[in-house]
């Protein structure tokens, strides 16, 4: 049986500032792709999920969404660096304006596979949007196109991110440590 493990959360981005630094995200987006005919925003599930709801709530674009999920193989503490999709996308995005919306990079393994994964599939263009960046925590590198919030290198939770499945449904962002005693 597993030994419950007693937490604190201490706050790091409430709910009000995250909505209003999805809001100028969505006006960026928005302007950025004022021309684009056809638009597929593509969550990275679970963790893009909430994220992903809220954006696209401020887009005014042509947009379609879609999902994938992605596993890296080896021990789960330490990325290998071997990555697989565990779901696929519904559709086809040949064509297609892709931005592609994380929660949270952190080596950056899963987005440099996914974007040498889904450029095999020629799309028109594709973009990278994540709400939170550790670029301190970088295995390969890699930028992302657009960033909500830049975040130093602690073990965050909320807002679509867990630990252990718990804590995402939080609507603000906490740093997560296990309690003394
Ligand atoms: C997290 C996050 C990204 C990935 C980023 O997913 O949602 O997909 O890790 O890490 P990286 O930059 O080191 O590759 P996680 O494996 O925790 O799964 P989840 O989204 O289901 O919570």
């Amino acid at each position: 049986m597993n030994t419950p493990v007693t937490s604190q959360l201490q706050p790091l981005l409430n709910a009000t500032t995250i909505q209003e630094r999805v809001s100028a995200l969505g006006a960026q987006l928005n302007a950025d792709y004022v021309q684009s005919e056809a638009v597929r925003v593509v969550g990275v599930l679970k963790g893009a999920w909430i994220f992903l709801a809220d954006l696209v709530r401020q887009l005014d674009l042509p947009i379609s969404c879609d999902f994938l999920g992605v596993s890296s193989y080896g021990q789960a503490t330490t990325s290998s660096g071997v990555m697989r999709m565990t779901t696929d996308l519904n559709d086809p995005i040949a064509g297609l304006d892709v931005i592609l919306v994380e929660d949270i990079v952190d080596t950056g393994l899963t987005m440099r596979f996914l974007l040498k994964t889904l450029a095999l599939r020629e799309p028109r263009s594709i973009r990278t949007c994540t709400l939170l960046d550790k670029p301190s925590r970088r295995r390969v590198p890699f930028t992302p196109d657009y960033v909500g919030f830049t975040i130093p290198d602690q073990f965050v939770v909320g807002y679509g991110l867990d630990w252990a499945g718990a804590y995402r449904h939080l609507p603000y962002i906490a740093i997560w440590q296990p309690q003394d005693g």
